[in-house]
């Protein structure tokens, strides 16, 4: 787990109050951080029937604090099943957790009760809590979603019903014959249908896990967590691109350097179409063509964003 320095400046409620005559000045509340978890190999024995707490040891402790605030945003407040809240994407994502630190009293003041003076001070510790979490999803994906479809933990299971299921418990998934597009994943290609933002080829990134605890939102937290993941991907551009090396191209004294895959500034995030107002505040715009769909019983919308790459500093609002 790399720590991250961030700018700050957009913490508005984090910023002390001027001081007043006569009162005393608030202290100033600690700065927040955020960590950076690169893809880990090892989540394959991740419990997805279990919460963050009861891991395995080798789980990292910065991804089982995603999923503490993925867990009580995602399970708790919105309804997803815990069992489709940790997919297959976890394990090559780049993940980021935002932390607040939060003063905690072990032991109050102790003053004299005649004199009022001060015997024992105030006793306190102060802990990291996990606040806000974002991922960001290398390329090749599955294919788009369908419009009208249900998907539940990333499976296609009906097409324009009216019913949204929450479980994975209360339908049957759709058998692989009657599900156009299959896995993607294997391919180092992308053949999708074109959108309003995509030609149906080119690699894109998907950020996504957008969560803030509630008791920390309209602070700026999600802001700082999209800009730094787009800044770190306009920065680490080559980083998911194929390498002829890697894939046995130079072995064989083949130059395909300019056949592989080049990720070229893409973003796509399958929003929550109450969000899409957040997303927007980011410069991505929805895919009129990507139409609508349910995941986990909540209707999302495509939505698309493109950055110059080897930047860095990407605005947000
Ligand atoms: C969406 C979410 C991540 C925003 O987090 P946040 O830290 O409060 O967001 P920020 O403070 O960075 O910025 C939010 C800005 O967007 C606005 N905003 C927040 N939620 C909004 C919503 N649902 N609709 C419209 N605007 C919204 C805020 O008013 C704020 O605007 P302001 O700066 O003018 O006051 C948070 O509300 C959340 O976790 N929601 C539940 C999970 C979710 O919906 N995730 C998105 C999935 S696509």
């Amino acid at each position: 787990m790399t720590n991250v320095t961030m700018d700050t400046s957009s913490f508005r409620s984090f910023t002390p109050r001027e001081p007043q005559t006569g009162v005393p000045r608030e202290p100033a509340p600690p700065t927040p951080f955020i960590s950076f978890i690169k893809p880990q190999g090892q989540l394959y024995n991740y419990n997805r029937h279990k919460t963050h707490k009861d891991q395995p040891e080798n789980i990292p402790k910065g991804f089982r604090d995603a999923m503490s605030v993925r867990e009580k945003v995602y399970v708790e407040e919105q309804g997803v099943a815990l069992e489709n809240e940790f997919d297959n994407d976890d394990h090559r994502s780049c993940h980021w957790v935002i932390y607040a630190s939060v003063n905690e009293t072990i032991s109050p003041a102790v003053l004299d009760p005649q004199t009022g003076a001060l015997l024992r001070a105030r006793r306190s510790t102060s802990t990291a809590l996990p606040i806000g979490t974002i991922r960001l999803v290398p390329f090749p994906h599955e294919a788009h979603p369908r419009n009208g479809g249900i998907y539940l933990n990333g499976v296609l299971t009906n097409v324009g019903d009216p019913v949204r299921p929450r479980s994975s418990e209360t339908v049957k998934p759709l058998q692989p014959q009657e599900i156009q597009g299959g896995s993607r994943r294997n391919s180092l290609y992308i053949r999708d249908f074109p959108t309003t933002f995509h030609n149906g080829q080119e690699p894109y990134v998907k950020l996504g896990r957008l969560a803030v605890l509630k008791e920390f939102r309209n602070k700026g937290i999600a802001g700082q967590l999209v800009r730094t993941a787009i800044s770190w991907m306009q920065a680490h551009y080559t980083v998911f691109n194929p390498s002829p090396t890697t894939l046995g191209f130079d072995r064989l004294g083949m130059d395909v350097t300019g056949q592989l895959p080049k990720w070229r500034g893409l973003f796509c995030i399958h929003a929550q179409e109450e969000a899409v107002q957040v997303w927007e505040r980011y410069g991505f715009q929805v895919d009129e063509k990507m139409g609508k769909w349910f995941e986990e019983g909540i209707a999302h919308v495509g939505m698309w964003l493109r950055v110059e790459v080897g930047k860095g500093g990407h605005t947000v609002a």
